[in-house]
């Protein structure tokens, strides 16, 4: 591909061939955007333009300056930022990645474009391959299945409604195609910014290559600089959006089922959770509560008085969340569809009539999220639900599935309409040619539910601006994380979907998407009571957890199998209210920098080949390593510990002996049982159980502190629900010889809610001394503190 000629403006450089184009631009200091054009025609625009291009992704950012500089030799035009360069051959139209030492990052070795003829709707097949060396790992890609290094895999980026899923499924519900490249310790990202369906092959059909393949016109690019793995998830969630901080009851324990039928059920559930001890933050309310399907309203004979219920369960400290598909009913008389019909809101098929589907409701239609009249309409009619005391929804069904399609009289199942014969309907969702506005649904597929969920998000935060909102949804794309939460769909209580939910949310993690669950034990086919505590002990470090389950399955609520089962998933529960002031402090850190509460090992060793290979233990947040058990019947596992010092606190329990990483150890974990580590240097906030959360401006603090060289960490704490007041604290350590100092500052005004502290301070023996605190006392080997909560400094002499 010739790139004989460029043309430079301040903030761009624009290649131009034969028959194609290449533009550089740098939205954000060590990030570019290369916009590749493969089959673009001058003439259609007129000399010297590119088409504009919208983007569904990215937040808007005003482009940086640039240079570029031609070196006469090898026909080398290189385009220079501050931490990367781009050298491009204007003979192959191929380019390398550079950082700011000169080491390459990357290397496009070709890209290439032409029309699919004889297809029914606009569609390309736009081309770019990346070299992958053989050291090279391939982490990321959203949400998908395999290994977390994705090295031999290959993925389609198409929303999927698949019920039921294997653990080799592709594609499931969500399309993020970012990635990062990771080589002998040196990270770097890429993001293909096109909704259109894509696909990549990562290596599996030629090994030197990862292939990325778009159905649209061009391929729109971002590179990421690193060097650490952190570096190029802050970027590229600088690029696309942070996920706002979520309300703290969010963050507690959820319990769903599609089959509570009633507010009866819906009663019972709450009170089986009080009558066991259970703690509990929120119940949703799946497809049953609505009349017939149709989304906004309520079944007043199963549901008489939705207010009244919302306000019971909150007397109890439990919030309602409800299901909201976005198939729309099509019934004359029923306000939702007359409005949209009447407004032009809904989505076309090929001959321009309204499209007309089947879902739950049929015959359904399907608004047009990808207009923002549309969303503001949609938007509004949150306002019923919230003012009924219903704290967030459940955005279900929103790649969007659609089983059958109408067509004149007749109603074909999707898999056997004739649209499918024509190559023109891709799992059960609307055809390639349906219409949204000007659009294909081939080209915006993929960002149907980020409209939709972008419509609840601002729709909420106009009707109810002092409150969060809390969306949960299943299918999305880059920059859902700006909405919604994510849970991954229709799994099974499969043993092998446990161990899969580690690399999935790891995935989805480092793509942007922090606040992440998977249904807790499964949910379809039958969990029983071993699997209900392992999943719940691994589902205690999920940032979001929810136990759900499905029509016909046996009930999972965890009172369902018994003892031991029921005492021991009280327990996980419990740990996981304890440790929400470190899960809300990862959450913040997640809206304003946009790491993820769930890290692979990696990321903190990023050259170091045992931890790339560990799928089955992560860390939460920075510090703490969790190995918990994955597999039937295991009470031992083994255990990867990366370079650093660790100390065992299974359970947030009784300490260990600190260990040496860079090695393999055997964890003992009988059921009831979750081997973690603090890291040296790291410490955990830990508060009390309760049975459902209240402020996040913790009324008992524990601090539990790795003592090392040096000791980090922080806290973040507010009201737990609004956008008022805050507090940032920051403990900072330092351990010289026989003598150790913590030191505590603050941010923010929020007052405190607590008269003292404790400080336990793992890895010191009995002090001469203790500066500072109140008391101070030895318990199990660990010296405790009892300090004023506004404390500032603590010594230690030993
Ligand atoms: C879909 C969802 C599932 C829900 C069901 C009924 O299968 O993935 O969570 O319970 O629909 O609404």
């Amino acid at each position: 591909m010739r790139l004989e000629d460029l043309s430079v403006e301040p903030t761009r450089v624009t290649f131009w061939g034969p028959r194609a184009a290449l533009q550089v631009s740098c939205p954000l200091p060590g990030v570019l955007r290369l916009r590749h054009l493969p089959v673009f025609q001058h003439t259609a625009l007129g000399p010297r333009e590119l088409p504009v291009k919208q983007s569904w992704a990215v937040v808007e950012h005003p482009e940086l300056p640039l240079s570029v500089r031609r070196e006469e030799q090898g026909g080398v035009a290189v385009v220079v930022t501050e931490a990367l360069s781009l050298e491009v051959s204007l003979a192959r139209g191929t380019w390398r990645l550079l950082d700011a030492a000169g080491r390459e990052l990357a290397r496009c070795e070709a890209f290439s474009g032409e029309v699919m003829p004889d297809y029914p709707v606009d569609r390309f097949r736009s081309r770019l391959a990346l070299h992958a060396p053989p050291e090279e790992a391939w982490l990321g890609f959203g949400e998908k299945v395999g290994a977390l290094d994705k090295r031999g895999m290959h993925f389609v980026f198409w929303n999927t409604d698949v019920m039921p899923h294997h653990p080799d499924t592709d594609p499931l519900y969500q399309s993020i195609p970012f990635c990062l490249g990771l080589r002998e310790g040196l990270a770097w990202g890429f993001f293909l910014d096109e909704s259109w369906r894509l696909e990549v092959d990562v290596g599996a059909e030629d090994a030197s290559l990862v292939q990325w393949e778009s159905s649209g016109p061009e391929l729109d690019t971002y590179l990421f600089a690193g060097p650490m793995p952190e570096d190029v998830v802050r970027r590229y969630t600088a690029l696309t959006g942070r996920p706002p901080l979520p309300p703290l009851w969010s963050l507690g324990a959820q319990q769903s089922r599609w089959g509570y039928e009633n507010a009866g059920d819906i009663r019972s559930v709450i009170h089986g959770y009080r009558a066991h001890g259970l703690p509990l933050d929120c119940v949703y309310l799946d497809i049953d509560y609505m009349e017939g399907y149709k989304v906004w309203t309520w079944d007043r004979t199963r549901y008489p008085d939705p207010a009244g219920l919302a306000r019971e369960a909150a007397a109890r400290g439990v919030k309602l969340v409800t299901i909201i598909d976005p198939a729309v009913k099509a019934e004359p008389g029923y306000r939702v569809y007359d409005e949209a019909l009447a407004r032009d809101f809904l989505v076309r098929n090929d001959r321009g009539s309204v499209l007309i589907g089947e879902v739950w409701p049929k015959p359904a239609t399907f608004p047009d999220f990808t207009r923002e009249e549309v969303r503001t309409w949609w938007g509004r009619w949150h306002q019923g639900f919230l003012e009924a005391g219903i704290a967030g929804v459940w955005n279900d069904m929103n790649e969007p599935a659609c089983f059958s399609l109408q067509n004149g009289r007749e109603t074909f199942d999707i898999r056997t309409a004739p649209a499918v014969h024509l190559g023109k309907v891709e799992g059960p969702t609307l055809p390639h040619d349906a219409r949204h506005g000007h659009r294909r649904h081939l080209e915006v597929h993929n960002v149907y539910a980020l409209g939709m969920a972008r419509a609840a998000y601002e729709g909420m935060r106009e009707l109810a601006p002092e409150r969060r909102p809390f969306i949960l949804t299943r299918a999305g794309s880059a920059g859902i994380q700006r909405y919604a939460a994510v849970w991954t769909g229709d799994n099974s209580s499969y043993w092998a979907h446990l161990e899969l939910s580690l690399t999935m949310l790891l995935g989805l993690g480092l793509s942007g998407v922090s606040f992440a669950g998977v249904d807790v034990p499964g949910f379809l086919s039958r969990a029983n009571g071993e699997l209900l505590v392992r999943w719940t002990q691994v589902g205690t470090f999920y940032p979001l957890m929810r136990n759900h389950s499905g029509k016909g399955t046996p009930p999972q609520e965890p009172w369902r199998f018994g003892e031991p089962y029921l005492s021991l998933t009280r327990e996980c529960l419990e740990r996981r209210y304890r440790l929400l002031p470190t899960l809300y402090t990862l959450s913040h850190e997640a809206s304003v920098e946009g790491l993820p509460v769930l890290r692979p090992l990696v990321m903190y060793a990023p050259g170091d080949e045992e931890a790339l290979r560990v799928d089955d233990a992560f860390l939460f947040g920075k510090d703490l390593l969790v190995a918990p058990v994955v597999r039937q019947g295991q009470t031992r596992r083994l255990v990867y510990l990366p370079e650093g010092r660790w100390l065992p606190l299974f359970n947030l329990g009784t300490p260990g002996e600190v260990l040496e990483g860079g090695q393999h150890v055997i964890a003992v974990a009988p059921l009831g049982t979750v081997p973690l580590w603090l890291r040296a240097g790291g410490a955990l906030a830990l508060t009390e159980p309760a049975l459902h959360t209240t402020s996040a401006n913790w009324s008992q603090l524990t601090w539990h502190v790795h003592v090392a060289e040096r000791v980090e960490a922080r806290l973040y704490e507010d009201a737990g629900e609004g956008y008022g007041e805050s507090r940032l604290t920051r403990l900072r350590g330092e351990r010289v010889g026989e003598r150790f100092v913590l030191e505590r500052s603050t941010e923010g005004s929020l007052p405190l809610a607590r008269d003292t502290e404790t400080l336990r301070l793992y890895g010191l023996s009995a002090p001469r001394e203790v500066v500072g605190a109140r008391e101070h006392r030895m318990r199990d080997g660990v010296l405790e503190l009892t300090v004023d909560a506004g404390w500032r400094r603590v010594e230690v002499l030993l």
